[in-house]
């Protein structure tokens, strides 16, 4: 099918409001009577930007921008996160969402934003924009009988947070994510949370508190309803230990409820080192939601990372895409990579250097995949003698990832 040059590409404006939001309810499914379209104040007060496709004044497509920071390689990272991404029924599978990507990710390059990422419902609709799947947020379901088994922590005991302790738990997350990559920084709406509100989240926050009286970790919980092990679960937000003694404690503190609470699910994304102190195989996967990446900007993205390789160059091209083809070779100096951009035409670059697709940048910078492994998905081809080197350049952080959006 072919896009009609009738179509309109463009921010949504709040007038626009009924109808995104009843495209998004038919796309997504609304509670019983429908979602009211949002006050002109809750509008402006949110703070991300909507786009859409329109033909003669209906809309068509929509997405949303979120505009946040995210850890990646030690810093705060600016990212386009997009979400609520929904086409007509009757227009699906007519190419619409290349432009009206091409035109949200236009716009947040030029904020700034040098990556952008997504929770697909199916992978396959964005791998052709040069999106993929780093990593997964997953609702894991553990079984609270085996928590007794954790090995009682050495020094750290738990106490219940207030309000006055919200900013030692925003500490806690800080210095957990800052050591990964991935997860969102919290920092900025709609993540940040007024301290009021995130403790009214949850039934509880507890803390974990080493010899020293520091705040060593934290558990964010809802209660959940019922005081049958075999049916009742409760929700567990973050469990997030800076320590083995903190995790053991927060779990225990967490399995102490299995008399009457059979099941704790837990938001976690992988091999959190919290998971490490547990005894058993019990827990399952409830809920996965991959998440997936895309560069926007290769030297912002590539370029500042710091890395303990001193004195590495490394030639590379990216093909594939309009926005991030070229050649650059990145350096290693004072700590930092820097990248320049290379006058070398793409065909030529084959011989000489490695040459990445768009998917291939995006699993790289993330560390989610060693060259070695995007020369067998077919997202890195070229001369192979700076393999090694790309591989360390981004690898060494585990990718998590704790917000929805
Ligand atoms: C998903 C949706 C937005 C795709 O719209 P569309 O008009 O079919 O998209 P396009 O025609 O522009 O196709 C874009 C790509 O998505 C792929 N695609 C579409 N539906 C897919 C599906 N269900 N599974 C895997 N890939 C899919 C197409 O094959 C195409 O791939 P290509 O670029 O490699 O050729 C649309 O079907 C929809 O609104 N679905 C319901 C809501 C939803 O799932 N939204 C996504 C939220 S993350």
């Amino acid at each position: 099918m072919v896009v009609r040059m009738s179509l309109t590409v463009r921010r949504v404006e709040y007038t626009d409001q009924p109808e995104y939001t009843r495209l998004g309810g038919e796309a997504f499914g609304t509670p019983a009577g429908g979602r009211p379209a949002p006050t002109r104040e809750e509008w402006d007060a949110a703070g991300f930007r909507e786009w859409g496709t329109f033909d003669d004044g209906d809309l068509t497509a929509r997405l949303r921008v979120y505009g946040f920071t995210s850890w990646f390689h030690g810093a705060q990272v600016p990212t386009a996160g997009v979400a609520g991404v929904a086409v007509a029924p009757e227009r699906r599978g007519s190419g619409h969402l290349a432009r009206l990507f091409g035109a949200a990710l236009d716009e947040a390059r030029d904020r700034g934003e040098v990556i952008s990422t997504l929770f697909p419902t199916a992978p396959g609709i964005y791998r052709g924009l040069g999106y993929d799947v780093v990593g997964s947020f997953d609702d894991v379901d553990v079984p609270l009988q085996n928590l007794s088994r954790v090995a009682a922590p050495d020094g750290v005991v738990t106490r219940r947070a207030s309000v006055a302790d919200y900013d030692a738990v925003v500490a806690v997350h800080r210095a957990w994510a800052a050591a990964q990559n991935g997860p969102v920084s919290r920092a900025e709406k709609p993540f940040w949370t007024p301290p009021e509100k995130f403790f009214a989240d949850y039934t509880g926050v507890t803390l974990a508190v080493d010899g020293s009286g520091d705040v060593v970790g934290f558990a964010s919980w809802i209660r959940g309803e019922g005081y049958t092990p075999a049916t009742a679960v409760m929700e567990v937000d973050d469990l997030i230990a800076l320590t083995p003694g903190a995790a053991r404690a927060l779990w225990r503190t967490v399995g102490s409820f299995s008399s009457v609470v059979g099941t704790a699910r837990v938001s976690t994304s992988g091999l959190d080192p919290a998971w490490l102190v547990l005894p058993d195989l019990t827990a399952t996967v409830h809920a996965a939601h991959p998440y997936m990446l895309r560069i926007l900007d290769v030297a912002g993205a590539l370029g500042g990372v710091e890395s303990p390789l001193e004195g590495a160059q490394v030639p590379f091209a990216v093909r594939g895409a309009r926005d991030l083809a070229g050649a650059w070779t990145l350096t290693v100096s004072d700590g930092v990579t820097h990248l320049a951009r290379d006058a070398v035409a793409i065909e030529d670059a084959h011989h000489v250097r490695p040459v990445l697709s768009p998917n291939g940048l995006a699993l790289l910078y993330a560390g989610a995949q060693s060259a070695a492994n995007l020369r067998t998905a077919g997202h890195l081809t070229g001369a192979p003698g700076h393999d090694a080197v790309l591989s360390a350049l981004f690898a060494g952080r585990q990718l998590h990832v704790r917000d929805y959006f």
